[in-house]
C-alpha cells in the first residue's frame, strides 16, 4: 500500500529531543525518520527523500550550517527548518541566508512546531515560492550582534536574511534607541552590497540646501562656498548601501529629489547637468510614524510607498521585556570595568527592577544604565543600589519606613543613606570620581574609601 504521508527527517544529537519530536510528529500522522548528526542528514536526504528536514544547528561531525552549505554546494534543495538555541541571532540570519525555510528556537513548545509545519505544508502545496526563497548569496558574518529572542526580534532576523540577496529599499521604524542603526548595519553586512561601503547620512542634522549637496554632491560654483566639485553621499555609496537616518525630517523638496533616485537610480549634482548613475541599496530609518506624516502632508505618499518596500519595525523594549535579561548579560560583557577584566555580575533583585522599568529610551537607555551600574559597582556585583534611571526613579526613592524595617540601628540606616548618596552622586557625575568628590566636597581618596565601605555595605542579593 502506498504511503502518502508527508515525510519528515528529524535531526538532533539529543536523544530525548529526537524521541519527543518523533512521537509528536507520528501522532500528527507524519512519516518520521531520524538522524544523529549532519553527515547522517546528508545521507538520509538521498535515501529517505524527506519532504522537510527539522534540524538542530549544533550537532557533532557536521553542524546544521555545514549541512546547509553542503546542500547548497550539491544543488540539493530540501526545505529545512532549523532549531537553534535561544540567543543565536547570527546563526538564524545565516541559516535563512543559506536557504533554510524557517527557524525555531529551543526550548520550543510543540504547538509552535505544529503551527509552523501546517504553514509550511500549506505553502508548499500552493506554489513554487519556496524555490525563490532559497536562492541566496554567500553569507557574511555580521559583526554587530543583535540580541533578543522575542517573536518581534525573530521576525526581524528573518527579514534581514530574506532581503539580503535583493536590492530592495528597506524602511526601519521604531522609537528612539530601539536599534534601528544596528539593524541597518547588520542588514548591510549581510547583503550583497557588503563589499561596498555603508554611508550614513543624518537627514535631521542639516538644513535643506546643505543636505541636498551632501546627498547628491555639487558642481564647482553652484553656490558661494562651492569652490570645488564635490561628490555626494549617493556617489560615495555606489556598490554599497546608503543609510538615510531620520528620513522623517527631510523637507518636501529634498523628498522629491530622493524619489527620483529611488525610481531611476540616477540624479544630477547640485548646480550640474551631468546625470550620475548609482547602484546603491537604500536603507532609511525614522522614529516618526510616517503614515501620520503623510496624512499631515509633511511626507510624500509616493516616496513613502517607494521607501517601504520592505518594512522592519522594532517594537519598544517595554513590549518585549523578555529580552531584557539577555540584553543585560550582553551589555555586562560589553562594558567591562577593566578592559581585560571579567564581566560584572548582577543580582536577581536588580534584574527584577530592570524588568519593572518602562524604558522610554529603549535599548539605548538599558545599555547606559548597565554601563553606569558597572562603574558604580566598580566591576563587582551590580545591585539595585547601582541602578539609576534617567527618567522615572520609581522604586528607587528612599522609603524611610522600609529603611527602618530593614536596618536594625541608626548606624546601619545612616550607612545605607550614605551609600545611596554616594552612588547617586557618582551617577550624576557619570562615573567621574574627581567630579563626584568635588560635588560632595570631599577628597578623591576619601570618596574611594567611603565607596569601598559602601560596597561592602550594599550587600548583594542573590547573585546570578
Ligand atoms: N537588539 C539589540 N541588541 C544589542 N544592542 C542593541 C540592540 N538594540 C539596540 N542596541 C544598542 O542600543 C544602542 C542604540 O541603538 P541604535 O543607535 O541602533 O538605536 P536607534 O533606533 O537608531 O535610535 P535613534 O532613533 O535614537 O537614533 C546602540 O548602542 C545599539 O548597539
Ligand atoms: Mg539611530
Amino acid at each position: 500500500m502506498a504511503d502518502d504521508r508527508r515525510r519528515i527527517l528529524v535531526a538532533d544529537d539529543d536523544a530525548s529531543i529526537r524521541a519527543m519530536l518523533q512521537d509528536f510528529l507520528e501522532d500528527e500522522n507524519f512519516d518520521v525518520s531520524v538522524a544523529l548528526d549532519g553527515e547522517q542528514v546528508l545521507a538520509s536526504i538521498d535515501t529517505s527523500k524527506p519532504d522537510l528536514v527539522l534540524m538542530d544547528v549544533r550537532m557533532p561531525r557536521l553542524d546544521g550550517i555545514g549541512v546547509l552549505n553542503e546542500m547548497k554546494r550539491k544543488g540539493h534543495d530540501v526545505p529545512m527548518i532549523i532549531m537553534t538555541a535561544f540567543n543565536s541571532s547570527n546563526i538564524a540570519i545565516k541559516a535563512i541566508q543559506l536557504g533554510a525555510y524557517d527557524y525555531i528556537t529551543k526550548p520550543f513548545d510543540l504547538d509552535k512546531v505544529s503551527e509552523m509545519l501546517e504553514r509550511f505544508f500549506e505553502r508548499h502545496a500552493l506554489s513554487g515560492e519556496l524555490q525563490d526563497l532559497r536562492r541566496r548569496p554567500e553569507p557574511i558574518d555580521p559583526s554587530d550582534r543583535i540580541i533578543g529572542n522575542s517573536a518581534a526580534m525573530q521576525q526581524v532576523y528573518k527579514t534581514i536574511g530574506l532581503v539580503a540577496g535583493s536590492d530592495a529599499t528597506v524602511l526601519i521604524t521604531g522609537e528612539t534607541g530601539t536599534g534601528k542603526e544596528l539593524v541597518a548595519q547588520t542588514l548591510h553586512t549581510n547583503s550583497t552590497f557588503s563589499h561596498g561601503p555603508l554611508v550614513k547620512v543624518n537627514c535631521a542634522a542639516l538644513p535643506e540646501t546643505l543636505l541636498e549637496s551632501e546627498l547628491f554632491g555639487h558642481e564647482k560654483g553652484s553656490f558661494t562656498s562651492a569652490i570645488n566639485q564635490r561628490k555626494g553621499r549617493f556617489e560615495l555609496a555606489d556598490k554599497g548601501s546608503i543609510f538615510l537616518d531620520e528620513i522623517g525630517e527631510m523637507t518636501l523638496g529634498t523628498q522629491k529629489k530622493l524619489l527620483r533616485v529611488l525610481q531611476e537610480r540616477e540624479f544630477e549634482r547640485v548646480g550640474g547637468s551631468t546625470t550620475v548613475k548609482v547602484d546603491t541599496r537604500v536603507i532609511a530609518a525614522t522614529n516618526k510614524v510616517l503614515e501620520d506624516e503623510v496624512a499631515e502632508g509633511r511626507f510624500r505618499e509616493d516616496l513613502f510607498y517607494r521607501l517601504s518596500v520592505i518594512r522592519v519595525h522594532l517594537p519598544p523594549l517595554r513590549e518585549r521585556k523578555h529580552d531584557i535579561p539577555e540584553l543585560v548579560d550582553y551589555f555586562l560583557a560589553k562594558h567591562r570595568y577593566r578592559p581585560d577584566g571579567p564581566p560584572a555580575s548582577i543580582s536577581q533583585e536588580a534584574i527584577r527592577l530592570l524588568m519593572q522599568h518602562d524604558w522610554p529610551g529603549n535599548v539605548r537607555e538599558l545599555e547606559n544604565t548597565i554601563e553606569r551600574g558597572v562603574i558604580l559597582a566598580q566591576g563587582g556585583v551590580v545591585t539595585t543600589h547601582h541602578l539609576v534611571f534617567n527618567t522615572v526613579r520609581s522604586g528607587r526613592t528612599l522609603d524611610l519606613g522600609e529603611l527602618l524595617q530593614r536596618c536594625h540601628s541608626l548606624g546601619d540606616a545612616m550607612q545605607e543613606v550614605e551609600a545611596r548618596l554616594l552612588f547617586e552622586t557618582l551617577a550624576q557625575a557619570n562615573g567621574d570620581r574627581a567630579q563626584a568628590a568635588q560635588m560632595l566636597n570631599i577628597t578623591v581618596p576619601e570618596l574611594d574609601a567611603r565607596l569601598e565601605h559602601a560596597q561592602s555595605f550594599g550587600k548583594p542579593d542573590v547573585v546570578r
